[in-house]
């Protein structure tokens, strides 16, 4: 068998895009509640106050607040062995200020773990995925600000200390390193600079973002020393959005330019988090950039203390880069890049790649020979419900037989050590790119469109009973 017989094999979902019910029982408004629906072609707009002309999807999403014991049952039935998720830090402390955690969001969470427990499923916890408290941009300009540090710690404190016990797999900030790009100002960081309104083109001041990302990279490396001091079982670890990059030639330039975007991209983040200091070629950059970081020593200290314990990534897609201007883009919402002539993208325009998910595994493993969990994969596709309620996506199963087969082969040739799987949007939820409710990832299908009208009804899709199968097998039947 290649995987271990403890193997974490399950779904992801996080509170932004999953759990709606916004503003019930004391919750405060958090970034993702101020930003509007879009499309791959129109973007999501950030807005400072309620517009009334426009939609908030994340303020329904799927509607999980209401929906958990079914929605937990269904992860059952497929034979879960983890449920990735996260905590919403505005459903303990609406504003990130308070004295004290509201009780009803504690109760809430301390609801969907009984709830796992009750089936054996392991809770894989991200402490902030993609918001914060609106009041601490309004207030701080989000991360930009090192006083959000000390609040961040104190809510992560009173959540480690809260669900000891119940929780041993906790995972910092998601996707730390999309605060590299200047996507990640608001989504990532909390930072709102005048102007700033269009999701995917926001104003971006390098300086001020890169101080942020060292802010966030501090209270990641303390939540996980306050983590450990809390529990010591706790497992703690980073998550990283993978981002390959291949030389789009053989030309040395393209080489050494792919060379420096795994720098700058994804080892940027990930040596701070495994290695606790910043890699030499960081240096360079910072002057080249004119970014002058505020590193006290203090912080230095805590990046070396704050290690984790294991590496978790998300990964659906690669590029190319190049130095010759010929050639043509692929439209990677995120990434952009290169167009690789190999490989197919999805209907969003994602270059896919299973080999690249291989590759991927042994670079982080030769890197950092830390025990790695994969996070988050998965298709998002437009899934056509059939009159009698079932989804035949034949497309989301190819895809991920493809990338289980690529776990697979670096478990069982390269000898990685592969600990989970948890596949994104197990349950279909809002996209966060997009915005969209149509750019769906589940196994299951939620009756609901990208302004929130359905009865948010759940129907299984073909994958559904396809992946059941994958994990009963332990992953050796794909078939
Ligand atoms: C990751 C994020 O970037 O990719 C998720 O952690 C996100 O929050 C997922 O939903 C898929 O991206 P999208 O834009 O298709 O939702």
């Amino acid at each position: 068998m290649s995987f271990n017989k403890k193997f974490l094999w399950g779904g992801a979902t996080a509170a932004n895009q999953f759990e709606g019910a916004y503003d019930v029982d004391d919750k405060g408004l958090s970034t993702d509640d101020m930003l509007s629906s879009g499309t791959s072609k129109k973007h999501r707009q950030i807005t400072k106050t309620t517009n009334p002309k426009l939609y908030y999807p994340n303020r329904i999403a799927s509607d999980f607040y209401y929906h958990y014991k079914d929605d937990i049952k269904l992860m059952a039935e497929m034979g879960f062995k983890a449920y990735r998720m996260s905590i919403a830090w505005t459903r303990i402390f609406p504003t990130g200020e308070e004295k004290e955690p509201n009780p009803k969001g504690l109760a809430f969470y301390d609801a969907i773990f009984a709830e796992l427990k009750k089936y054996d499923i392991e809770p894989i916890v991200t402490l902030s995925h993609y918001e914060m408290p609106l009041s601490l941009v309004n207030k701080y300009n989000g991360w930009a600000d090192r006083r959000v540090i000390k609040l961040f710690a104190n809510y992560v404190k009173t959540v480690f200390k809260h669900f000891k016990g119940k929780v041993k797999y906790w995972l910092t900030f998601n996707e730390i390193n999309c605060g590299t790009l200047p996507l990640g100002n608001y989504t990532s960081l909390g930072i709102r600079n005048p102007g700033s309104t269009d999701y995917l083109n926001q104003i971006d001041i390098p300086q001020i973002r890169y101080q942020a990302l060292h802010h966030q990279l501090v209270a990641s490396a303390l939540a996980v020393k306050i983590g450990h001091e809390i529990d010591s079982t706790n497992k703690i670890g980073n998550m990283i959005a993978m981002m390959p990059v291949y030389p789009l030639t053989c030309d040395p330039l393209d080489q050494l330019k792919a060379q420096r975007e795994w720098r700058l991209k994804q080892w940027y983040c990930a040596d701070v988090q495994c290695r606790g200091k910043y890699g030499s070629y960081c240096f360079p950059f910072w002057k080249k950039h004119r970014i002058k970081l505020n590193i006290t020593k203090e912080d230095r200290r805590i990046l070396e203390e704050g290690t984790v314990d294991f590496f978790s990534l998300s990964y659906y897609q690669t590029n190319c880069v190049t130095t010759h201007t010929d050639a043509s883009e692929s439209s990677g919402n995120l990434l952009g890049g290169a167009k690789n002539p190999y490989l197919k993208s999805s209907e969003w325009g994602w270059q896919i790649d299973p080999e690249g998910l291989r590759f991927t595994l042994n670079e982080i493993y030769d890197r950092y020979n830390l025990p790695i969990i994969i996070v988050e994969n998965g298709l998002g596709a437009e899934d056509k419900l059939t009159a009698d309620k079932t989804i035949h996506d034949l497309y989301r199963i190819d895809y991920l037989r493809a990338h289980i087969q690529a776990m697979k082969e670096a478990v069982d040739e390269d000898n990685v050590d592969l600990f989970g799987y948890t596949m994104w949007g197990c349950i279909d939820l809002v996209s966060a790119s997009t915005g969209e409710m149509a750019k769906r990832y589940g196994f299951v299908y939620v009756d609901s469109d990208n302004y929130g009208r359905g009865t948010f009804n759940r129907y299984k899709k073909d994958s559904f009973y396809w992946y059941k199968k994958v994990i009963k097998s332990n992953g050796e039947d794909l078939s």
